[in-house]
């Protein structure tokens, strides 16, 4: 079974995953002037990180530290995440591109704190 780690996917993992994507979908809908679809997507965004981290929110990090990950969840949902569902429903254009922005750099932060801050993000 040669490689059989690398394909072992954790069901946080596959949260994540759908985070991504569907941050992808509501990112190129709230462009194309669709904030109802950007915010439908915005809102499988915000279930996925939370679903994800409700499983596992105990994590070890790369250099062996465990890391409680429930605070930067909680932070992550109060901060930019609020921001983009307000700039989605006034339709903000602009708000909408920063809070898009600033919400990545959240969901990076988190995974620097796991060790893993290439991560790629849609
Ligand atoms: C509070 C912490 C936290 C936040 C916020 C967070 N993540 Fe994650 N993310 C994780 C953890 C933990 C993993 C590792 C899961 C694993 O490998 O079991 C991960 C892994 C991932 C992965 C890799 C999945 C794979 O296939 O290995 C992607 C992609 C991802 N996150 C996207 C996002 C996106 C997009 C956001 C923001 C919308 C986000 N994450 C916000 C904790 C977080």
């Amino acid at each position: 079974m040669i490689g059989l780690s690398s394909c072992v996917t954790s069901p946080t993992a596959s949260q994540m995953r759908r985070a991504n994507s569907s941050l992808k979908q509501s990112a190129k809908m709230a462009k194309q002037g669709d904030y109802s679809g950007a915010r439908t997507a915005a809102a499988v965004v915000g279930r996925s990180v939370h679903t994800g981290i409700e499983l596992a929110p105990i994590v070890t990090s790369k250099t062996g530290q465990k890391v409680n990950l429930k605070p930067m969840l909680t932070s992550w949902e109060s901060g930019p995440y609020q921001d983009l569902k307000t700039a989605l429903k006034g339709k903000q254009q602009k708000a909408a591109t920063i809070a898009f922005t600033n919400l990545r750099g959240q969901c990076t932060n988190c995974h620097s704190a796991i060790g893993r801050p290439n991560i790629h993000l849609n």
